[in-house]
C-alpha cells in the first residue's frame, strides 16, 4: 500500500464517517431522515470495506462500531469523574412543598427561582464520556462512584453520538460526561417479547429490565438488535480540568446537549412557581399513556446552576437541588382467580390470569399476562392466590408476585399436559420455555391464524373481527385462509351482528384485500420468523409467488437482511405439499401473489439489467447484487444482448469480453454509484417525502 493510496483511503474514510454520523443526527436527534436507508448501507459497508484494509484508519467514533463489535468477556470497572448521585422522592404535594420549605432555608432565593420539571425516565442511567467531541467510553450507573463500562454496547444505540456536533457557539469541553437515561420503547418491548416468546426465550418482565439487561451483553452485536434510546439531561465537567461552560439553569444546560447533537426530552418546562410544577406533573401523569416509553414520576430540578453548590448535597448521595415527584404507583393487589391457557397461532401454549377487576391507574384490570409456565413456576403463582399486580402504560398488565402471606390452602398449579383446543399432548422442546401444540390444524392454532390472517398490517381485512372469526369457524364456514375468499353476504347473514349492509360491506373488504402485495400476503400466512419487514425483503427479491416456489433455500438466505433462522422456517413451510395446496387455492380465489415494484422515484434502476463480474473495490458480489436491486433493476449472471450494464471489478473474466463483443457498456462500482444518482429524484425531494412519513 503506497503512502498515497492510505491518505485517499483516510480521507475517504473521514469522509464517510461524517456522511454516516450526519445521516444518524438527522434520523434518530431531528426525526428528519435525510437520506435513503440504501444509501446509508452503501457508505456503512464502504466504510467496513475500508476499515478492514486499513486497520490504522478505525477509529473510536466509527459508526462501523454500531453494529456490534466482538464479544467482550467482561466488563471493566470504570470510576465516574464524579458521582453520580441518586434523587430524594416526593409522594405527594406536600412533600414537594417540604422541600422547596427546606431549602429555601438554607438558600433563601429558591421561592423565586423558578424549577425546570422533566419527565422521569424508567430507563437505566449512563454516563458517556466525551473526549474532544469524541464518545471515547461509557458506563452505567454501578454503585454511584464505579460503573461497568459498556462502552461497545452503548456505541450500538443509533441516537447517542459517537462524535458531537461542533457547530455552536459553545466549545465542546475536552473532557466531560454526558449523563442520561437509556431506555426501550414500549412498541419495541412489546416486540422484543413477541419474538423471543416465538423462538422460545423467556420474555423480559418491563422495558427497565430488558434495557438493563441489553446494557449488559457481552456481545455487543446482541444490544444492537435491541430497540435502545437514549436522552441526555446533565453534564459533568472533568474536576481535574478547570473548565467552565456558558449556562445559567437547567434549561440552558439541555440546549447546550441539543446543540452538540444530544437527543433532550422534547417534554419539560421551565416553571416560575411550585404549583406550575404540580400542574405539570399531573398533566404529564395523565398523558403518559401516550407516551412509547414508561415514565414513574417528573423530575424537579432548581433552575439556576449557581444554587446547586448552595443546596449541596445530603449524605453525599442525593442533591437538595432535584427530587423525584413518583406517580402514583400502577401496582394494586387482587385476587387469582383462574390460570387459563390458549393456544397461538405458532401452536405456542399461552398461559393468562382471570383476575377480580381491580383499577390500576386509571384502568380496570381483569386479565393479565402469566408469559409462560417457567414463570408462574418461578414465582409459585397458585389459583386463587391473593397477587401484586402492575400495569404500565399500555404495556399488558402483569402479575409481580403472589401475597404468599394471605395464602391458605391454594394447591400449587399443575400445567397442562394437553392442548387445551384439540387435545393433543404438548411438546416441549429443550432450550426452548415455551411449550407447544403440534397440531397444525388445531382450531385454536388455526383461529388465532386467521386472526392475524385478517389484520391491519397483514390483509388488513376491514370488519371481520375476532367475534365473527370465532362463528365462521364454529359453523364450519372457514376452516383456512382460502376460505374466506369463498364467504358470500348470503353466509354472513346469519351471524351475530350482521345485516344486510354489513354483510355486504365485509364481502366488499375482503374483496379489496385480493389486491395487497404479495409481501402482505406472505406475512399474512403466519411463517414462524417471517416477520412484516423479512416479508418485504423476501417478496421484493422473488417479485412474488412463482420467483418463491422456484427459490431453493439458499437463495433465501441470499437475500441481505435474511438469517438462516428464517430461511429454514420459510424453506420448511414450503416443502409442505400442503402448503403449496393453500398457496394455489388462494391464487385461484383471485388473491394477488405478485410484488409491485416499489414508485418510479425511488427506483433509479427500473427496467435495468445488470451483470456484476470481477472483485469490486468496496461491495462484495451480494451488496451490489442487493443495491441494485433495492434501486429496482435485476441482476443475471450472464451477459446477454439483453443486459444494459456490466458492472466492473478486478479481474472479471469472461464477461467483461462478451460486454465488449455485444457492445454492452460496462461500469465501474464509483460509475454505478453515480449512475444512481443521476437517474435518482433529486435529494430534496426524498426529504420532503420523508418528512411527510415521519409527521404522518
Ligand atoms: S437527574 C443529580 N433527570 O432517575 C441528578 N434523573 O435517582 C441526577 N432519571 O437513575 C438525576 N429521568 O437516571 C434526572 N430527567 C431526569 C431523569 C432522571 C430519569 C433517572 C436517573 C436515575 C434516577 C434518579
Amino acid at each position: 500500500m503506497t503512502d498515497r493510496e492510505t491518505t485517499a483511503a483516510e480521507r475517504r474514510a473521514e469522509e464517510l464517517r461524517r456522511a454516516l454520523n450526519d445521516a444518524n443526527y438527522w434520523y434518530y436527534v431531528r426525526d428528519q431522515p435525510r437520506i435513503p436507508d440504501a444509501e446509508y448501507d452503501v457508505m456503512m459497508r464502504e466504510l467496513k470495506e475500508i476499515e478492514r484494509a486499513h486497520p490504522e484508519l478505525a477509529r473510536p467514533d466509527s459508526p462501523t462500531l454500531r453494529v456490534g463489535a466482538e464479544p467482550a468477556d467482561q466488563f471493566e470497572k470504570v470510576r465516574h469523574l464524579a458521582p453520580m448521585l441518586s434523587l430524594d422522592n416526593a409522594f405527594d404535594p406536600e412533600e414537594l412543598r417540604g422541600w422547596q420549605r427546606r431549602n429555601a432555608r438554607i438558600a433563601a432565593e429558591v421561592e423565586d427561582a423558578g424549577y425546570v420539571a422533566e419527565l422521569k425516565i424508567d430507563g437505566a442511567a449512563v454516563a458517556l464520556l466525551y473526549e474532544d467531541g469524541v464518545l471515547v467510553r461509557g458506563a452505567t450507573r454501578g454503585n454511584g462512584l464505579i460503573g461497568e463500562g459498556v462502552t461497545a454496547n452503548l456505541r450500538t444505540i443509533g441516537a447517542i453520538p459517537l462524535r458531537l456536533r461542533d457547530e455552536g457557539e459553545v466549545p465542546i469541553p475536552p473532557r466531560m460526561e454526558v449523563r442520561g437515561e437509556v431506555y426501550m420503547t414500549l412498541s419495541g418491548f412489546e416486540r422484543l417479547n413477541e419474538r423471543r416468546a416465538a423462538e422460545g426465550l423467556p420474555t423480559f418482565a418491563n422495558p427497565r429490565n430488558a434495557t438493563a439487561g441489553s446494557l449488559r451483553q457481552l456481545d455487543p452485536r446482541v444490544t444492537a438488535g435491541r430497540p435502545l434510546h437514549f436522552y441526555g439531561f446533565q453534564i459533568q465537567l472533568d474536576p481535574e480540568l478547570d473548565t467552565t461552560l456558558p449556562v445559567r439553569n437547567q434549561a440552558d444546560v439541555l440546549e447546550l446537549l441539543a446543540a452538540w447533537g444530544i437527543p433532550v426530552n422534547p417534554h419539560r418546562r421551565l416553571c416560575d412557581s411550585l404549583e406550575e410544577v404540580l400542574a405539570y406533573a399531573e398533566q404529564a401523569e395523565q398523558d403518559r399513556a401516550r407516551l412509547d416509553y414508561e415514565i414513574d414520576g417528573v423530575v424537579v430540578k432548581v433552575a439556576p446552576v449557581a444554587l446547586w453548590e448552595e443546596l449541596g448535597v445530603v449524605g453525599e448521595r442525593e442533591p437538595r437541588w432535584a427530587i423525584a415527584y413518583k406517580f402514583a404507583p400502577d401496582l394494586a393487589t387482587t385476587r387469582l382467580l383462574h390460570i387459563r391457557v390458549n393456544v397461538g397461532r405458532t401452536g405456542a401454549i399461552n398461559p393468562y390470569a382471570v383476575l377480580e377487576p381491580v383499577e390500576i391507574g386509571g384502568a380496570m384490570v381483569k386479565l393479565a399476562t402469566l408469559h409462560n409456565f417457567e414463570d408462574i413456576a418461578r414465582k409459585d403463582l397458585r389459583e386463587n392466590d391473593m397477587v401484586l399486580v402492575k400495569r404500565a402504560g399500555d404495556v399488558i398488565p402483569q402479575v409481580v408476585a403472589p401475597l404468599t402471606e394471605e395464602r391458605t390452602d391454594q394447591e400449587r398449579y399443575e400445567p397442562p399436559t394437553e392442548c387445551p383446543a384439540c387435545r393433543t399432548p404438548l411438546e416441549h422442546p429443550p432450550d426452548e420455555v415455551m411449550v407447544y401444540c403440534p397440531n397444525t390444524s388445531c382450531p385454536g392454532r388455526i383461529y388465532w391464524g386467521i386472526v392475524h390472517f385478517v389484520s391491519r398490517g397483514a390483509m388488513d381485512i376491514r370488519g371481520l373481527g375476532e367475534r365473527t372469526v370465532q362463528q365462521l369457524l364454529d359453523r364450519g364456514q372457514v376452516r383456512d385462509f382460502a376460505d374466506l375468499y369463498d364467504l358470500e353476504e348470503s353466509d354472513l347473514l346469519g351471524l351475530e351482528g350482521f345485516a344486510e349492509i354489513s354483510a355486504r360491506k365485509l364481502v366488499q373488504s375482503i374483496d379489496e384485500a385480493r389486491a395487497r402485495p404479495f409481501s402482505r400476503l406472505l406475512f399474512a400466512l403466519g411463517i414462524r420468523h417471517v416477520g412484516a419487514n423479512a416479508a418485504k425483503l423476501i417478496a421484493r427479491a422473488f417479485g412474488g409467488v412463482d420467483g418463491l416456489l422456484a427459490a431453493s433455500r439458499d437463495d433465501i438466505a441470499a437475500i441481505h437482511g435474511i438469517g438462516d433462522t428464517t430461511a429454514d422456517a420459510l424453506a420448511a413451510f414450503l416443502a409442505e405439499p400442503r402448503n403449496i395446496t393453500l398457496l394455489d387455492r388462494l391464487r385461484a380465489a383471485g388473491v394477488n401473489v405478485v410484488e409491485p415494484v416499489e414508485r418510479a422515484e425511488r427506483q433509479p434502476f427500473a427496467g435495468l439489467t445488470f451483470v456484476v463480474t470481477g472483485t469490486l473495490p468496496s461491495l462484495s458480489r451480494k451488496d451490489a447484487k442487493t443495491f441494485i436491486e433495492r434501486l429496482g433493476g435485476r441482476v443475471t449472471g450472464s451477459v446477454s444482448g439483453s443486459t444494459d450494464y456490466v458492472v466492473l471489478g478486478e479481474e472479471p473474466g469472461s464477461k467483461a469480453e462478451r460486454a465488449r463483443e455485444l457492445g454492452v457498456p460496462t461500469l465501474s462500482e464509483d460509475e454505478l454509484r453515480r449512475l444512481a444518482e443521476e437517474r435518482d429524484a433529486t435529494a430534496s425531494d426524498i426529504e420532503a417525502e420523508a418528512r411527510e412519513d415521519s409527521t404522518a
